[in-house]
């Protein structure tokens, strides 16, 4: 029996947790049983929203470590010196399905990172891709209504997705990636994930370089085929977590090799392409990997819903030495996530344990739901800025260096359409037969009941990547 009383949500003692209270032996139940009407009403306020994409996902703490030495490229403290440890967490999700789907499911994998620096958080919400299917933050509510559940039949419409990708050439990219083999990966440990657009870093020196993230899987890249993802689902739904979860419970903590693609703040306006659109990658041969750390999650959190339900990744949080860059995209997340976060989790979701940085936390917002946490500046009367009472003040050492932009206010069109093809193109010829077979045939299987004249706007932009491509995705759909 255990020596721990059970007690109200008031801290008074329960004397009886299985009976409600009734008016006679076989009497109904009263008004007054509190304690029942309290255990349904918090049940019935359980559920939180759900992400509204992402909703499904995998989640563990870790630790970066830093290998190399890239103190000249950013003044972040959590790069300073080889061998520096940081405490992070990381969610892994699928981005259509719900709460409740299968995790064997072909999609793009979210790889959002929150490191607990001691400047404050640093998040990285990036996929399993270094590429996105759309370029414009204008584009991506459509985008996304593709991939949920139509109004009437509130079934995913493959129509839906192939209509809009074959009237979005800029997601080519994407398209070939997610219907290849890493469209399907066996587990999260078997993928690699990429910070997808281009931030930046800027040093002591006030310098500012372009830069990319790359975490390669140590595990090996592995994938399910379109037919034995349906075996897997057809014994487990939970197939990510029981493998994420049950291999740090074992002790076998899988690891990341964290890279950096750099590229000298002056440089992005000789590119071939432009190097802040989120669907194009830099060629490793004009910008090398560069060793920078390792990450390794070690830690299963003790309760689900705290730690990975309750986290709240936003690219909009930085620290000094990292920084956004002019990605349309990028530009349009820096709002979004916050503004989720404060929908789902309400006003002060920062303080939420998952979320709360390490260092301290003074700032002038003030009340509102769950302000259940002092302003730590331990003085009441510094409740505005600026004020004479000693508060909390701004820290200029925090202030990227300036940067110039110029040009006309308009909404552009992307000039470069060639550029679509090409860079799917080249990833399609880095294809083996038997990979490029299976990208024809998953091609084919997920266009099935799309209406001809959809298809063939597809096709048309594989033929542009390659003639092959093409030809195989026309061959494995009886059109040859
Ligand atoms: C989740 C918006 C593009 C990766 C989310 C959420 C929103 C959102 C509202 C749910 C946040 C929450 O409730 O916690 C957007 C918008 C985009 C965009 C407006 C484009 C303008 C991208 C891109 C990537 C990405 C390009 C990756 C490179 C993720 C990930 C999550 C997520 C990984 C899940 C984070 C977690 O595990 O909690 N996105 N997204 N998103 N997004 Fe995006």
């Amino acid at each position: 029996m255990s020596s721990k009383k059970l007690t109200t949500t008031a801290g008074a003692p329960v004397p009886n947790n299985q009976k409600s209270l009734t008016a006679g032996n076989r009497g109904p139940v009263l008004l007054q049983d509190y304690q029942l009407i309290e255990k349904l009403a918090h049940q019935n306020r359980e559920r939180i929203p759900e992400r509204v994409v992402h909703a499904k996902g995998w989640g563990a703490f870790g630790t970066f470590t830093v290998t190399h030495d890239i103190s000249k490229y950013t003044k972040a403290k959590i790069f300073s010196e080889v061998g520096k440890q940081t405490k992070m967490l990381a969610r892994f999700s699928t981005v259509a399905g719900e709460q409740g789907a299968a995790d064997a499911e072909r999609d793009v994998r979210g790889f959002a990172l929150k490191f607990y620096t001691e400047e404050g958080n640093w998040d990285l919400v990036g996929n399993n891709t270094p590429v996105f299917f759309v370029r414009d933050g204008y584009k991506f509510p459509d985008f996304i209504r593709t991939q949920k559940r139509h109004p009437k039949t509130n079934m995913r419409s493959a129509t839906a997705m192939w209509d809009f990708w074959s009237l979005t050439p800029e997601s080519l990219h994407q398209v070939t990636i997610l219907m290849s083999d890493r469209g399907l990966p066996k587990s999260p440990m078997h993928m690699n994930g990429y910070g997808s657009h281009t931030y930046s870093f800027w040093n002591n020196e006030g310098e500012r370089f372009w830069v990319k993230f790359h975490f390669k899987t140590q595990q090996g890249h592995e994938f399910l085929t379109n037919a034995e993802a349906e075996k897997v689902v057809g014994k487990t739904r939970e197939s990510y977590q029981e493998q994420l979860f049950g291999a740090i419970e074992e002790g076998n903590f899988p690891k990341w090799k964290v890279q950096v693609q750099i590229m000298p703040e002056e440089e992005a306006t000789n590119t071939p392409y432009n190097p802040f659109d989120i669907t194009r990658v830099w060629p490793h041969a004009d910008y090398p990997l560069l060793d920078v750390g390792e990450m390794e999650l070690n830690y299963n959190p003790d309760n689900y819903f705290q730690y990975i339900e309750n986290a709240a990744f936003s690219p909009s949080n930085i620290v000094p030495g990292i920084a956004f860059s002019p990605d349309k995209l990028l530009q349009a997340r820096i709002f979004s996530y916050a503004d989720a976060h404060r929908h789902r989790l309400g006003t002060h979701y920062e303080a939420l344990p998952a979320n709360a940085p390490i260092s301290e936390v003074n700032h002038y917002h003030k009340d509102g739901s769950m302000r259940f946490f002092d302003n730590n500046s331990g003085n009441p009367d510094a409740y505005y800025e600026p004020n004479s009472f000693d508060g909390p003040v701004e820290d200029p050492s925090a202030q990227e260096p300036p940067m110039k932009i110029d040009g006309d206010i308009t909404r552009y069109e992307d000039q470069d359409v060639i550029g679509n093809y090409k860079q799917p193109g080249d990833l399609f010829r880095m294809f083996s037969t038997e990979q490029k077979e299976r990208l024809f045939s998953n091609i084919a299987e997920a266009m099935a009941g799309v209406p001809i004249e959809i298809v063939e706007r597809q096709l048309v932009h594989f033929d542009g990547a390659d003639p092959e491509y093409g030809a195989g995705v026309r061959k494995a759909l009886g059109l040859a």
